[in-house]
């Protein structure tokens, strides 16, 4: 089987600075992966550079057979990539059904639309019963469900998460875990990026650790979990 998402030796530079430095792994359909790691790691970087915000200065990117190098941002939304970036980004003054329907700006199935913003309300029912209220009123944890619902109205083969446990209580916290499990669950395939090592390692098939641009260290999430130097780094232990 070919992986649905599969990234080769990947370089990514702001300048002369190089902040990711040749990784390599995949993403199978139906798998949760995380990339785990301290800050400035190259996490973000690495999603925004697949999303298609960033030029890679090397490497490859094979998404559902077709390399994704020369490919616009927009053109990879339309092939079933989706980012739910770091920091969220919905727009506070619309309301948080408008916020929705645009993550199906390239979709012209008007029924197939409205199913899935059904789908949203039934995955995070605050949304739906605010639904008319702009989305600047929800609060931190219910803006990053909102940012989730958005990445998935374009009907994703892949959805790129980006720390959407930051800044949550941990109520808010599991709540968005226990949803990710349930999209999991459903098929979705996710590429999950988490400062909470413990609750992204709970989750995942697979997991990587960054630091400093390169990946330092790959497992199955349940590998890693238990692994001693992970622990040590990540989860606090001493
Ligand atoms: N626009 C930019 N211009 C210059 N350097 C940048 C830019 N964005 C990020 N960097 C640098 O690239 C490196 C990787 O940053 P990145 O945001 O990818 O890390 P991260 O793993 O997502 O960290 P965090 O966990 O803090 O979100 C860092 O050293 C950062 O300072
Ligand atoms: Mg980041």
């Amino acid at each position: 089987m070919t992986a649905l998402l599969e990234v080769e030796d990947l370089r990514v530079a702001y300048g002369k600075i190089e902040a990711v430095k040749g990784i390599s792994f995949k993403v199978d359909a139906g798998e949760v992966v995380t990339l785990i790691g301290t800050n400035g790691a190259g996490k973000t970087t690495t999603l925004r550079t697949l999303s298609g915000l960033l030029k890679p200065v090397g490497g490859q990117i094979r998404f559902d057979g077709r390399s994704l190098k020369k490919t616009p941002a927009h053109k990879i939304v339309s092939l079933g990539l989706a980012h739910s970036p770091e920091g969220r980004h919905i727009f506070p003054r619309m309301t948080i059904e408008d916020n929705l329907r645009l993550g199906a700006f390239l979709r012209s199935d008007r029924t197939g639309i409205e199913k899935d913003i059904q789908r949203a309300y039934d995955l995070f029912p605050i949304l739906g019963e605010r639904r008319k209220q702009a989305a600047g009123t929800l609060s931190g944890g219910e803006q990053q469900m909102l940012a989730m619902g958005r990445a998935l109205m374009s009907q994703p083969k892949l959805l790129m998460l980006d720390e959407p446990s930051m800044g949550l209580s941990p109520i808010m916290m599991q709540k968005i875990m226990a949803t990710i499990a349930e999209l999991k669950s459903q098929g979705t395939t996710i590429l999950l990026v988490e400062q909470n090592a413990q609750a992204a390692l709970s989750l995942a098939d697979h997991g990587h650790v960054m630091e400093i641009g390169k990946i330092v260290l790959t497992g199955t999430g349940q590998d890693l979990l238990h692994d001693e130097s992970v622990r040590k780094a990540y989860l606090g232990e001493d």
